[in-house]
């Protein structure tokens, strides 16, 4: 990537990187709620979290992701760290493949991994594509069978189901067979564009000898035609491999997940064989693969570790954020009470000040799981009420010069019509409880 020397005034306000994001406290309760809702599904499905370095050596990404890739020919963050060449991770399997055989925790033995975290591409920003994103991501090492394909599938739509989202995705699904099969039809791919190749753009016709099967995913309009008519890499399928593929549709259709076979679906890394898949929506544009993934056999080995079946797939929260609030569920629909207190607490005076510090405190101890906000920097009822109101609370709870000397606390509801009342210690706590468990 190009680097370039600015200048920067020192009265110049300083901005975030292009394509880097803040995620700011009005967004963050959308992202908790699909964070802990897919770590949920994961945790019901026996997965194990494993925490990666954002930074690894470039060649890790060079040798999995493979050279001749959009990612690796052009979007790596990559810079010297005195003698050694380090790049910021633009994906998590190669780094979770890496610290797998590193650890030595995948030699005879099955490992269902997941991680979450920042991913970098230097790509060109749109709306659902930035150069800093946010990946959940999934790998299993051991299995070579079909099963855990459907497995990792079948996880996937209940989540989407759960966040409401199952409806507006489409699951796509391809194999690209054994490196045997895919090396003939490789050849096939090329004799047919070399024939043709008047109408390869500038692009296809240097993968035609670097990477030909990415001319297939190719999304130039102009090229569309020639794509329509190439051989398909599912005709040429070597006969484990097809037989893989059938038991993987059998399962799914088993399991009620409807699919579409999409012969040009090859995926923009190298090291995938066999099963490749895709849950697409048509709701976010150009930018509508929300999670993706796929079988990588050859990987570990290939890495240097001991041969090891493989296959996992990474979710984009950005895209899936967008999608839970402007695409196909409308933000007010989200459970999103848990991230806001279900109290306020108001103190009008010096005294009820220094009172509500300890008796929020109490309240707390008695009531583990309540969430309250106690108002801090004092200012009038009027002021702090509209404080509570912002804060999202359920209630307000009132203490001020009167209320201390009755040993009561107001209560006042902020979201239906009514009156204060008026409670002891004893009494909030029983009342707090029942809101809490309701
Ligand atoms: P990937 O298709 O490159 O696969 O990325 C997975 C998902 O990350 C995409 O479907 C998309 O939702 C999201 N994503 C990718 N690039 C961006 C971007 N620039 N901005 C926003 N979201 C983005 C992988 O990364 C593989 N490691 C998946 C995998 C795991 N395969 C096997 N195991």
């Amino acid at each position: 990537m190009a680097h370039s020397k600015g200048k920067f005034p020192l009265s110049a306000k300083i901005q975030a990187v292009r394509g880097m994001k803040d995620i700011l406290p009005e967004q963050t309760p959308v992202w908790r709620y699909l964070e802990e809702t897919v770590r949920g599904v994961l945790d019901a499905y026996g997965y194990w979290e494993i925490r990666l370095p954002i930074v690894e050596s470039t060649e890790l990404f060079k040798r999995s992701i493979g050279e001749v890739t959009d990612i690796v020919e052009k979007e790596m963050y990559t810079f010297q760290d005195g003698d050694e060449s380090l790049t910021l991770r633009p994906e998590g399997t190669a780094g979770c493949v890496r610290a797998a055989i590193e650890n030595g925790i995948i030699h005879n033995q099955v490992r269902k991994l997941w991680y979450q975290g920042p991913m970098f591409r230097h790509e060109r920003p749109q709306k659902g594509r930035y150069r800093q994103f946010h990946q959940i991501g999934v790998e299993v090492f051991g299995l070579s069978g079909p099963d855990i394909d459907a497995e990792l599938i079948l996880l996937t739509a209940r989540l989407w189901r759960q966040l409401g989202l199952l409806e507006h995705v489409q699951l796509q699904l391809n194999t690209l067979g054994s490196a045997e099969a895919r090396s003939a039809y490789r050849e096939k791919l090329v004799a047919y564009c070399r024939e043709r190749f008047a109408e390869l753009d500038e692009d296809s016709r240097r993968r035609l000898d670097s990477n030909p099967l990415r001319i297939l995913d190719s999304k130039n309009p102009a090229m569309a035609d020639l794509i329509q008519g190439a051989p398909q890499l599912l005709d040429h399928l070597d006969e484990p491999s097809r037989e893989h593929f059938e038991q993987l549709t059998r399962l799914l259709e088993m399991g009620g997940v409807s699919y579409v076979i999409n012969p040009r679906l090859v995926r923009g890394l190298d090291y995938y064989g066999r099963t490749v898949f895709e849950w697409v929506t048509d709701r976010l544009g150009a930018q509508g693969t929300v999670c993706a993934g796929g079988r990588y056999d050859g990987l570990v080995e290939h890495i240097g570790g001991r041969s090891t079946p493989a296959v996992g797939f990474a979710m984009g929260l950005e895209r899936l954020v967008l999608l839970l609030t402007e695409g196909a569920v409308s933000r007010t629909e989200l459970p999103l009470e848990r991230y806001t207190p279900h109290a306020y607490f108001v103190a009008v005076g010096e005294a009820p000040e220094r009172a509500a510090l300890v008796l929020a405190e109490r309240l707390r101890s008695s009531l583990p799981r309540l969430r309250l906000e106690l108002n801090m920097g004092s200012g009038g009822f009027k002021a702090q009420i509209k404080r509570a109101d912002k804060s999202g609370a359920r209630f307000a709870l009132v203490l001020g010069e009167s209320e201390l000397a009755e040993g009561q606390i107001g209560l006042k509801s902020l979201r239906e019509e009514g009156d204060q009342r008026s409670f002891s210690e004893a009494e909030l706590i029983d009342f707090l409880a029942g809101q809490i468990a309701s």
